[in-house]
């Protein structure tokens, strides 16, 4: 089962354009949408935060759901970039 790796981008992506219009869209934060995002293509998503609201904030993503058109617009954000190594490509050590 294919999980996210850093969801949020460690918070980066919750600063995009398209991830804020969604999020108007919808009435739901850019971390819900991110988050409902990923349970929308089948991905097991974990989202770290320390902070008590924001966990709060994360879990409450069962309410809504995104459309296609929605999706497919988050689904054109992506430019290959990373934060970190690649699963496909790392060696483990
Ligand atoms: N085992 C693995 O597969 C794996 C993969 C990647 C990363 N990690 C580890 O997991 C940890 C977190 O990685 P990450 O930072 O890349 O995770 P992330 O889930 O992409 O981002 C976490 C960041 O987003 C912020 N955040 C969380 N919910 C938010 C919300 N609703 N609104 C606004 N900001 C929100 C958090 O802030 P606050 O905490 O301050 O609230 C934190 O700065 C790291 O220790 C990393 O090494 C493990």
């Amino acid at each position: 089962h294919m999980e996210s790796w850093s969801p949020l981008m460690n918070a980066q992506i919750l600063e995009d354009e398209t991830v804020n219009a969604v999020a108007n869209e919808v009435g739901k934060t850019p971390a819900q949408v991110i988050i409902r995002w990923n349970i929308e293509h089948g991905v097991v998503v974990i989202p770290k935060s320390v902070t008590p609201s924001r966990i709060e904030e994360n879990i409450n993503v069962f309410d809504f759901a995104l459309t296609a058109a929605q999706i497919e617009k988050l689904d054109n954000l992506n430019e290959e970039r990373r934060i970190g190594p690649d699963p496909a490509k790392y060696s483990g050590h």
